[in-house]
């Protein structure tokens, strides 16, 4: 079981009983926007939690779905994954979702460098990447503030939301990691 812990946050392990604050980001149609998933249902915010749960138990484990607790309360404000996309080449992709009210302090990078740090850290990853919609250019940024490098516009990326959509390209070498790290 995973628990990683920033100065403002924790990620830890999902449980049955965040379904109420998973649905309480997740049903906000500002937060889906520009992610691949509609604004949940309460059966949808169940069936995200059920995989979360399930994916942690899986061996070998393959990806980490965890809950961004804020630590000055103690309440579920998102969800950040890592995702392990091959053993032999050490590759694994991230992404990370936070409540709506809480966008713009920071909170979003420092999750962000939680999940590169363990990754590089803990999965002996080489190379952690990510994409974004190219109309959200916060996402950008905290790739970018984390020390990932731009590298280039993916065209036709993925079929979302009945139509296709290119996609941004980030990512950071684990020697670029440990030479920045701090
Ligand atoms: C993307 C998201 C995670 C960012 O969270 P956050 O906590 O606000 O991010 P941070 O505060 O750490 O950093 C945001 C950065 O983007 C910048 N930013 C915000 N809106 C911007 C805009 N329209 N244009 C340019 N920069 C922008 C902020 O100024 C900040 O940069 P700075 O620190 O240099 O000033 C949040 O908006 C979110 O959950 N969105 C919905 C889900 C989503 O899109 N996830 C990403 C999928 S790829």
């Amino acid at each position: 079981m995973v628990t990683l812990d920033g100065a403002r946050v924790t990620l830890r392990e999902h449980v049955v009983g965040d379904l109420a604050a998973v649905l309480t980001y997740s049903s906000d149609r500002s937060v889906a926007r520009y992610v691949p998933w509609e604004a949940n249902t309460e059966a949808v915010a169940r069936a995200f939690l059920e995989d979360a749960i399930s994916t942690a138990a899986q061996q070998p484990r393959t990806s980490y779905v965890l809950a961004i607790i804020d630590r000055s309360t103690g309440t579920l404000i998102g969800a950040a994954r890592i995702g392990l996309e091959s053993e032999v080449h050490r590759r694994a992709d991230i992404g990370y979702v936070l409540r709506r009210d809480l966008w713009g302090s920071g909170l979003a990078t420092e999750v962000a460098r939680l999940l590169i740090d363990f990754g590089f850290d803990n999965l002996g990853l080489y190379r952690i990447w990510a994409t974004t919609h190219p109309d959200n250019p916060a996402s950008s940024r905290v790739l970018e503030k984390i020390g990932m490098s731009y590298e280039g516009r993916i065209r036709g990326h993925m079929f979302v939301k009945g139509s296709w959509r290119d996609s941004l390209s980030y990512a950071i070498l684990e020697p670029e990691w440990r030479a920045n790290r701090h």
